[in-house]
C-alpha cells in the first residue's frame, strides 16, 4: 500500500503525519493522487466520491473547469502583488450585495485570522475584553477561542490545549448551543463586561448542529439589548446556506461576519466584516491593527469571484439545487435508519449533513449530545464507507457536504442526475448495519 508507505515516511518528518490533525485517522490516512469533480483518487488507485471537499470549501466539487480557467489567466497577470487590485473590490461588492449587515471588509487568508481579528475588531469598538463562545464551537486554532473547542480538538479529546496560558483565555466564557437563557445568565454573571457573542450559526465543527427555532433571533435580541456585538463565524455557512449564508437563510443580522473557506474558491482566504463605524477602526483608518502579506491575494480572489458568480447563476439557482441534495441524502438516510430500527440521529441543513451515531437515537442539539455519540462505532462506519468507495469526513465531529459536482452539472437535467448520492446512499444501506 502506498499511502501506508507514504504516511510512515511523512510521519518521521511531521507530527502525526499530517498539516493539520482532522486528516489523520487510524490506522493511516490515504494520501491524495489527484482529484476531479465530486472524486478523490488516493496513489493506490482508489476512487472515492468525496463528501469531506476539504472540509466544505470545495462546493463545487474538485478543479471545477471555470474556476480553473479563471485562475489560470489571473497567474498569467501575476499570483501576488503586495499592493491593491481591482478584483478586491469587485469580491468585495459581492460579498456586501448578499450580507446586508456588511458595509465593508478586510480580507485575510484564513478564517482562523479572520475570526482572531473579529475579536479584536469587537474588544477595541466596545472596549471590553470578554467574548462568549459557544461550547464546541471551532472558530480556528488561535489561543482566545481553543476552549472546548470542535473540530480535531474534540476529536482529539484536547478540549483545552496545551501551551495556551491561562491568561490568554480568561476572558473566553463559555455557553451551551440552542440555550438562550445561558446567554442571559453569563451576562449577569458579567455585566458590561462582554464585548462578543461569537458563534457558528449552524454548529459545523461537532457534526452539524442547526439553530432551533428562534434560537438565532433569541441571541440577536439579547446581544442588542446589552450592547453585546454579535459575530457570526459564517466560514462554513457562508455562502452555503444561501449566497446570504445563515443571516439571510435564518433572517438574522450579525454585527461582524466571518466568511472563508468557499468565498476563496478553494484557494486560502477569510474575510471580516461589518458596519463601516465598526470596520473604519480597523487600521490604517482606524487603531485595530490587523495586516497579512498574502491576504487580498489575486488568485484566491479570482477564485472565490468565479465561485461566488457560478453559486449566483439563475438568481442563486445553481446553490439551491445543491441545497436539494442536501435534503434528498438526509430524508434518505433518516428512512435507511427507520427502517433498519438502528440508533442514530440525521443531522444538517441544506448541503451538510451527518449520521450520528447518538444514544436511543436521540437528537444531538448541542456539544454535551455530540460528544454522548459513538465515535468509535463512526470510524468503523467511516471505514466500511471508504471500502465502498465513499470518504466521509473522519470524524463523528466533522460535518459531510455535498457539492455542485454532485449534482449533474445541467440543473434542469432529469436522468442520472443524482448518480453519485444514490450511489452514497446505497453504501450507506449496505453499511450501517
Ligand atoms: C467555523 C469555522 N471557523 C473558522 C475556521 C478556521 O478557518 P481556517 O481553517 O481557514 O483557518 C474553521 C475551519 O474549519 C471553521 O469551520
Amino acid at each position: 500500500m502506498k499511502s501506508k508507505k507514504l504516511f510512515d515516511l511523512a510521519s518521521r518528518y511531521m507530527p502525526g503525519g499530517v498539516s493539520s490533525p482532522v486528516r489523520a485517522y487510524m490506522p493511516y490516512p490515504f494520501f491524495t493522487q489527484h482529484a476531479k469533480g465530486s472524486k478523490i483518487y488516493d496513489v493506490d488507485g482508489r476512487e472515492y466520491i468525496d463528501y469531506c471537499l476539504a472540509y466544505g470549501a470545495l462546493v463545487l466539487g474538485h478543479r471545477n473547469e471555470e474556476v480553473k480557467n479563471a485562475v489560470t489567466e489571473q497567474l498569467e497577470e501575476g499570483w501576488l502583488y503586495g499592493t491593491p487590485h481591482e478584483k478586491e473590490i469587485e469580491l468585495a461588492t459581492q460579498i456586501i450585495r448578499h450580507y446586508p449587515s456588511v458595509e465593508m471588509v478586510r480580507f485575510t487568508n484564513t478564517g482562523s485570522e479572520a475570526t482572531m481579528a473579529g475579536i479584536r475588531l469587537a474588544r477595541g469598538f466596545t472596549g471590553r475584553n470578554k467574548i462568549v463562545k459557544i461550547e464546541g464551537g471551532f472558530h480556528g486554532a488561535h489561543d482566545g477561542v481553543l476552549v472546548k473547542a470542535g473540530s480535531g480538538a474534540a476529536t482529539f479529546g484536547i478540549p483545552d490545549s496545551n501551551g495556551i496560558p491561562a491568561d490568554s483565555v480568561k476572558n473566553t466564557l463559555q455557553i451551551p448551543f440552542n440555550d438562550a437563557n445561558a446567554l442571559l445568565t453569563i451576562i449577569e454573571e458579567n455585566h458590561a463586561e462582554i464585548a462578543a457573542v461569537i458563534m457558528e450559526p449552524v454548529m459545523g465543527n461537532v457534526g452539524p448542529i442547526p439553530p432551533e427555532k428562534g434560537y438565532l433571533h433569541d441571541i440577536r435580541k439579547i446581544t442588542s439589548e446589552n450592547d453585546i456585538l454579535l459575530i457570526f463565524d459564517e466560514v462554513i455557512t457562508g455562502f452555503r446556506l444561501a449566497l446570504g449564508g445563515a443571516q439571510e437563510f435564518y433572517g438574522v443580522d450579525a454585527d461582524i461576519t466571518i466568511l472563508g473557506k468557499i468565498v476563496g474558491g478553494g484557494f486560502p482566504i477569510g474575510v471580516f466584516g461589518g458596519k463601516r463605524e465598526l470596520m473604519e477602526l480597523i487600521a490604517p483608518s482606524g487603531s485595530v491593527y490587523q495586516a497579512g502579506t498574502f491576504s487580498g491575494n489575486p488568485v484566491s480572489i479570482t477564485a472565490g469571484l468565479k465561485t461566488v458568480e457560478i453559486l449566483s447563476r439563475e438568481n442563486g439557482r445553481v446553490l439551491r439545487r445543491i441545497n436539494r441534495l442536501g435534503d434528498r441524502m438526509r430524508a434518505d438516510l433518516s428512512a435507511i435508519l427507520d427502517e433498519a430500527e438502528l440508533e442514530g440521529y440525521v443531522s444538517g441543513v441544506s448541503s451538510m449533513f451527518k449520521v450520528f451515531f447518538s444514544v436511543e437515537g436521540k437528537p444531538v442539539k448541542n456539544y454535551d449530545d455530540a460528544l454522548g455519540c459513538d465515535k468509535a462505532r463512526y470510524m468503523q462506519f467511516f471505514h466500511r464507507m471508504l471500502d465502498s468507495g465513499v470518504f466521509l469526513s473522519p470524524s463523528q465531529f466533522e460535518t459531510n457536504f455535498i457539492s455542485l459536482a454532485h449534482a449533474d452539472y445541467h440543473i434542469d437535467a432529469v436522468e442520472n442526475a443524482d448518480a453519485d448520492i444514490e450511489r452514497t446512499i446505497e453504501a450507506y444501506r449496505e453499511n450501517i448495519l
